[in-house]
């Protein structure tokens, strides 16, 4: 069974995502990590943004396996903080927004979740990558609740001001994508997830999926 996820950043997802697939035993898949990870390979090449056919080249001539705790590893080296640093926060939503670079990693996910039971989430798994996944989740919560638990996380030196203009930024890139662009897919149950708790959430999606394994359909 695939359970595919979409919503915009800092919505909870990949929070939800990790404790499905970890209460479900099913394997996960995060595919902003994988952008990120071109993202970093780039930064280590020293390829500039404008050179887009050089990373396109670089983007499809990695080896990227990818991990089911997360973790991306491109070769012998292992990624995981490196994900969230600020140069690749700083790039990713460009290195995303290039059409072939899609592709390569559409591939690298739908390999990973072949033959397999997987929660993957992103921006385009509901419209793009799993259009017919047997669950679909759009979640969603307001840009002020957002950036406010992403500024809690505290992971970053922003103030919640600039994470959450930070934030809007990233909306506009996401949902103004030529290709892949965040958006509720036909079939998929949306969640607005302000005020609730993470166990409210995972409660609301667990009892969906289980509906729909049963074979109740949407
Ligand atoms: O979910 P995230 O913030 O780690 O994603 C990193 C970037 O990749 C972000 O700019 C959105 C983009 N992305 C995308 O375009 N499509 C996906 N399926 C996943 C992420």
């Amino acid at each position: 069974m695939i359970v595919a996820m979409d919503g915009p950043a800092g919505c909870g997802k990949s929070t939800i995502a990790k404790l499905l697939s970890q209460r479900l035993g099913f394997l996960y898949i995060n595919s902003g990590n994988i952008y990120r990870a071109i993202a970093w390979a780039s930064i280590e090449q020293a390829i500039p943004l404008e050179s887009v056919d050089t990373l396109v080249a670089l983007a499809r001539a990695l080896s990227i396996a990818y991990e089911s705790d997360g973790s991306i590893c491109i070769g012998t080296k292992c990624l995981s903080a490196e994900l969230r640093s600020a140069a690749v926060d700083a790039i990713v939503a460009q290195v995303s927004a290039i059409p072939e670079i899609r592709v390569v990693v559409n591939r690298i996910v739908r390999n990973a979740a072949e033959n397999r039971d997987a929660v993957v989430e992103g921006r385009d798994m509901t419209t793009v990558v799993f259009p017919d996944a047997q669950a679909k989740f759009f979640i969603d919560a307001s840009v002020e609740e957002r950036a406010k638990r992403r500024f809690m996380q505290g992971s970053s030196s922003f103030s919640y001001e600039q994470t959450l203009e930070n934030i809007k930024l990233r909306d506009e890139i996401d949902r103004n994508k030529a290709v892949g662009a965040l958006k509720i897919a036909p079939g998929a149950v949306y969640l607005d997830t302000s005020g609730l708790t993470i166990e409210q959430v995972y409660e609301k999606v667990n009892s969906k999926i289980l509906h729909l394994r049963d074979g109740h359909g949407e």
